[in-house]
């Protein structure tokens, strides 16, 4: 065993067993961060914040829910709405955290496509994120299912009704995921076990992995100019802090991020007091009913581009244009052929790449809400064609484009 030396303080005492001065010294002191980044950079933490804020609902809003098809509607809407001293306040925060975390995520994904975050050294990084936005989708759909209301009831008849993989009609696998042959306890029991246990279980293995990825390539900057991280971290230590390109993680670089997560925060609570009904659909709020479909099935506002790709098409097309879309984004490092790393306005056709898929997508969120009629589902089939057709030409473009 190791000789002990008697220690002066907590902190002392805590080093000699944990090491926590090179901890501290490795994860934050020594963590270099360029500092030509800009605010959007502290996506990444406010994501973590949000995480954070959607565990610590969940678990008051789990005080009072009963995962019971006959007890969860008014668990959730009288229990914990009208009963539950401030019960309203973690369901509000935790509807509005749900929905919100999207846009964050969304952004966050963005900025990355941006700035060529994904390119030679930093793919895991990408793949982690993307792990993580389908964890999130599941932890999300799970979630929704859980005050078994209407919208919970038929979204969870459409979406699992997919795994019957169309005309392969797989209904025995339908079944099995289900539990039953319609939504029911045993479908109910399984959605809570996931939504509780085991997706935040996986989402937090991921936020570690995607912290770790971070770690050997550094996070990119604006320019996508390639920082030699050990000689400017030399430069630091030094004391030429000015002529470094480079800050600590903490407190340095981590007091920026809490300047825009404290902005973040405003804008959130402002939500959850005031306009918490748009993380709400009035649908839900009638009681699950196996005999009455709704007119209009639709889901949350963040699956919308994704469920407007499958609607347009017939059955089959639909269901592979969906699978597409759910597994494409994983690809792009490998799809985009450049070894430029620069932001988008730099690299010629990317640009127009980029800004015509944010665009494309925002018009598949519109269409998606929308009843597929007329002009809607005519406007909705084009921007899904757009979509799958940009990732066709990606290679392409990329292939040919000039160094920067
Ligand atoms: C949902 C939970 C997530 C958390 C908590 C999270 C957290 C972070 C943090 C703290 C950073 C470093 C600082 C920053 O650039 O913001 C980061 C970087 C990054 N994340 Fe995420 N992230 C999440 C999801 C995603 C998703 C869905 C993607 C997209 C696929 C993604 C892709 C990236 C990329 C490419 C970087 C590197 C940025 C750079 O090098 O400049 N992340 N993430």
């Amino acid at each position: 065993m190791a000789h002990f030396e008697k220690a002066r303080n907590l902190e002392e005492w805590l080093d000699q067993r944990l090491a926590i001065k090179t901890l501290r010294r490795v994860l934050a002191e020594e963590y270099w961060i360029p500092k030509n980044i800009n605010f959007l950079w502290a996506m990444g933490m406010v994501l973590a914040i949000t995480f954070g804020i959607l565990l610590v609902s969940g678990i008051f809003l789990l005080m009072y829910y009963q995962p019971n098809i006959e007890t969860a509607f008014d668990s959730v809407n009288y229990t914990i709405m009208k009963e539950v001293e401030f019960g309203w306040l973690w369901r509000h925060m935790h509807a509005v955290a749900a929905s919100v975390v999207f846009l964050i995520i969304y952004i966050h994904m963005f900025t990355g496509i941006y700035y060529g975050s994904y390119k030679k050294g930093r793919e895991m990084i990408w793949i982690s994120g993307m792990l993580l936005f389908v964890t999130f989708s599941a932890e999300a759909f799970s979630g929704y299912m859980l005050p078994w209301g209407q919208m919970s009831y038929w979204a969870g008849m459409v979406i699992t009704n997919l795994f019957s993989l169309g005309s392969l009609e797989l209904n025995g696998l339908v079944e099995w995921i289900r539990g039953d042959y319609v939504p029911g306890q045993a479908f109910l029991t399984r959605f809570f076990m996931l939504h509780v246990l085991l997706l935040p279980l996986a989402i937090m293995a991921l936020i570690g992995l995607h912290f770790g990825t971070l770690r050997i390539p550094h996070v990119n900057n604006q320019d996508g100019e390639e920082i030699d991280f050990d000689e400017e971290a030399k430069k630091y230590l030094a004391g030429n802090t000015k002529e470094s390109k480079v800050i600590r993680f903490a407190n340095d670089f981590l007091s920026k991020d809490m300047f825009v997560v404290s902005i973040f925060l405003i804008f959130y609570f402002y939500l959850v007091f005031w306009h918490f009904n748009f993380a709400m659909d009035p649908i839900n709020f009638d009681p699950a009913d196996g005999l009455k479909t709704p007119p209009h099935i639709y889901p949350e506002w963040y699956f919308l581009w994704s469920y407007e790709i499958l609607r347009p098409f017939p059955k089959d097309p639909g269901l592979v244009a969906f699978g597409f879309a759910q597994v494409i984004f994983f690809l792009l490092p490998f799809l985009d052929k450049s070894p430029n790393v620069a932001p988008a306005s730099r690299r010629g056709s990317f640009k127009i790449w980029f800004w015509v898929l944010l665009l494309d997508m925002i018009v598949l969120t519109v269409m998606g809400k929308l009843p597929p009629q007329g002009i809607y589902s005519t406007i909705g089939l084009i921007a899904a064609v757009v979509f799958i057709g940009l990732w066709v030409v990606l290679p392409i473009i990329t292939k040919k484009e000039k160094a920067v």
